[in-house]
């Protein structure tokens, strides 16, 4: 067993302190903590260890109410108050951005991070491996951690699972996703590797959910009710499927979205490209605003939910384009006034941002779950885009991850 003095958070959430000249980092502890720790992994660098004792305690450490937390792999920050994970949230942004977008005074752009009215049972969406028993992986493994419930999901999500765990045969399941984006909209989907538990499964759940899908070796086998849900964000209606993206914090999705809107200060003759569009949510939302839009998306599936998200909000100036934005955004033809990119945690592709500065639109608004790769595309785009602020929203209480929006205004346009 070693002592350490922990002396800062990395941006995983981990305390990191000093160990025979070397860092070492330990999960669940707070910066002023002393611990003994246990030695879990040895490189020629760093440590990592597991508290075995507290000697000392920060006096704002919260109260862990969670048997899983350092087991399953799912919150990095219960032990902090949720003012303190702001705090962190803040400056993990802050930090990477200047250590990595290579932008002067960045610091200063960079906005009061908007804060989640719920940081519990905020998610709409969870997926849980079965290997026996039914739960999560922990962290970086497949070694499955059981779990009974999980206080980052709805109650009604909850008791699914409850319901899995008591009366199926775990052995012939493989994966349980389940979606719940309130107002009794819960899609419960199973992926199964024989059919023997079919009959069983549509007995307890065709009553207990709006759409039940069930997969028999990752092929669909059969939907039961509605092949959709829907998620209601302000005045919208939006299909949500089982394989198609949506944000996972319903509630922070409309901050999201609001953001994007006020950032774009729309004319009413504006076209609008969004690109990485999954089911055309952001482009509706600000369609009424403008004059119109397309949106380009990867996978069909989305592109199908949007376009009937299309009709289902009564939205005719908005066009939907199948296919990936690298491909796609060379063959538009006119020149769009804002540009909108909420892409994958990679980041933007180099060839998507070179054609996005020939496009030379007024505007560019970035959506990013990633701040290193926001930071990389951003030193990228500042030689033809301004970076004018950056607000960091908090999509995902009691974990380390940080969604951001950052407002980008064309060089030329200021310089005239
Ligand atoms: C972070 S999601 C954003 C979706 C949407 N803007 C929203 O708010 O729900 C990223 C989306 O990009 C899509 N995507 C990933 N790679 C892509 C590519 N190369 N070209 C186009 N779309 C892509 C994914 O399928 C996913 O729907």
């Amino acid at each position: 067993m070693e002592k350490v003095l922990i002396e800062k958070l990395d941006h995983q959430g981990r305390g990191i302190g000093k160990l025979n000249n070397k860092i070492i980092f330990v999960e669940n502890t707070l910066p002023k903590e002393i611990v003994n720790v246990e030695i879990t992994l040895e490189k020629k660098n760093y440590y990592e260890g597991k508290v075995i004792e507290f000697i000392k305690k920060n006096k704002n450490r919260n109260n862990i109410k969670c048997p899983y937390f350092n087991e399953c792999g799912g919150c990095d920050l219960l032990h902090i108050s949720y003012n303190n994970q702001l705090q962190f949230k803040q400056n993990k942004v802050i930090d990477i951005l200047k250590k990595y977008s290579n932008i002067d005074d960045i610091e200063f752009k960079v906005k009061l991070i908007i804060p989640s009215e719920n940081i519990f049972n905020y998610r709409n969406k969870v997926t849980f491996q079965v290997v026996n028993d039914i739960g999560f992986y922990k962290k970086k493994s497949y070694q499955l951690i059981p779990i009974s419930e999980c206080f980052l999901i709805t109650k009604d999500m909850n008791e699914i699972l409850n319901l899995i765990k008591q009366n199926l045969e775990l052995k012939n399941i493989n994966k349980v996703v389940i979606k719940d984006m309130k107002n009794c909209q819960v899609m419960l989907t199973i992926y199964l590797h024989n059919s023997k538990e079919i009959d069983r499964i549509i007995k307890i759940f065709q009553n207990k959910v709006c759409s039940l899908n069930i997969y028999i070796e990752n092929k669909l086998y059969k939907t039961i009710n509605k092949s959709n849900i829907i998620a209601k964000l302000n005045n919208f209606n939006f299909l949500v499927s089982s394989d198609s993206f949506f944000q996972v914090n319903l509630n922070q999705t409309v901050k999201l979205y609001d953001k994007v809107l006020e950032y774009s200060s729309l004319n009413f003759d504006d076209f609008v490209l969004d690109l990485y569009c999954g089911t055309g949510t952001i482009g509706i939302y600000l369609s009424k605003y403008c004059k119109r839009v397309l949106g380009v998306e990867i996978n069909k599936e989305a592109i199908k939910n949007a376009n009937e998200n299309k009709k289902l909000n009564n939205i005719s100036n908005i066009q939907f384009m199948v296919g990936d934005t690298k491909d796609i955004i060379k063959k538009v033809k006119d020149k769009p006034d804002i540009i909108i990119v909420d892409p994958p945690r990679s980041g933007l592709n180099i060839s998507v941002i070179n054609d996005i500065k020939k496009l030379k639109s007024r505007k560019l608004i970035y959506v990013s779950c990633d701040p290193i790769t926001l930071s990389r595309d951003l030193s990228l785009l500042k030689d033809s885009y301004e970076i004018k602020e950056i607000t960091p929203i908090d999509m995902f209480p009691n974990t380390a991850h940080v969604e951001c929006v950052a407002l980008l205004k064309l060089k030329d346009i200021e310089n005239k």
